[in-house]
């Protein structure tokens, strides 16, 4: 067996995820080696593949689709963050043995809105597009972040309505979300991976400063073009979110805080 700290993360399919890559560059900033795997596991199965993982001697895990709540209900403790949001993507192991589950999706996502697109957070009014987990995740991150306003739509309205109850933000039907309004429209649906857009009226992009996709690459981009023409004056796909929580997942497990910058523009160009 390696000797070498034993990383990896759990998905289903899990053949395209990034995270290896990105992981091995932050060891190459921290100077040391380390294993970074994916790990596919079947549906109803988290729980055994993890098990085993850490039984030969795996430190930390990174947690995608479909088994970010699995994982909330694998570990012993919860970060605040992971309570709130009511999905874990981070477990770490702890030195007595026992698990501990984090959320690094929200503070990914809004340390590259804030640092790298350069679009502050306070004071402005957001508007978040759909009521998955991925929403939900990033949810009390920015509630953190002294924005003026949160609100919550959603193609199925009660599912935004639950979701607002449980934050305390608003919820706004698709159809009667106010024009000219938001600062920041981030899209948390999946229905870009089908090619969909959310129904929402051009209008509402009017004074928007920043259009975000959760999502990167081609499946980002039916929003990002449909807010560009609605009038978005800038558009950013997930990509530095994805560099953003594998960043803050390194440093829960390891201490040291990598530069996210070069290996955006590394992940960018591959
Ligand atoms: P995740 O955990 O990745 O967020 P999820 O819990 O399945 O995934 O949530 C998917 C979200 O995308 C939901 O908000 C869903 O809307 P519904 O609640 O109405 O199902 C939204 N979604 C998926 N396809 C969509 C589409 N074609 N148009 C609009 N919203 C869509």
């Amino acid at each position: 067996m390696s000797s070498k700290p034993r990383y990896a993360v759990f998905g289903n399919p899990v053949q395209h995820s990034k995270s290896p890559q990105i992981h091995q560059e932050f060891a190459k900033q921290e100077n040391v080696a380390i294993d970074y795997d994916r790990i596919y596991a079947e549906i109803g199965g988290f729980a055994e593949a993890a098990a085993a993982f850490f039984a030969e001697g795996g430190q930390g895990a990174n947690v995608t689709v479909p088994f970010k709540l699995d994982a909330f209900n694998f570990v012993d403790e919860h970060s605040e963050r992971a309570l709130a949001a009511g999905a874990v993507n981070t477990i770490i192991l702890l030195g007595n043995g026992k698990f501990r589950g984090d959320n690094s999706d929200g503070v990914g996502m809004v340390n590259d809105i804030i640092q790298a697109r350069g679009v502050p957070v306070a004071g402005k009014r957001i508007l978040l597009i759909g009521a998955g987990g991925a929403v939900r995740g990033v949810i009390p991150v920015l509630q953190g972040h002294q924005s003026a306003e949160i609100v919550i739509t959603n193609r199925t309205h009660a599912k935004a309505e639950e979701v607002a109850g449980r934050f305390g933000i608003r919820a706004i039907a698709m159809n009667e979300l106010p024009e000219n309004h938001f600062d920041i429209i981030i899209n948390g649906t999946s229905g870009g991976l089908n090619g969909e857009l959310p129904e929402i009226a051009p209008a509402v992009f009017g004074a928007c400063a920043l259009a975000y996709d959760m999502v990167y690459g081609k499946d980002s981009e039916p929003f990002l073009k449909f807010a560009a023409e609605s009038g978005a004056r800038q558009t950013a796909d997930g990509l530095g979110m994805l560099v953003g929580q594998a960043a803050f997942s390194y440093q829960l497990w390891r201490g040291f805080e990598p530069d996210i910058k070069p290996v955006f523009e590394y992940m960018k160009d591959l």
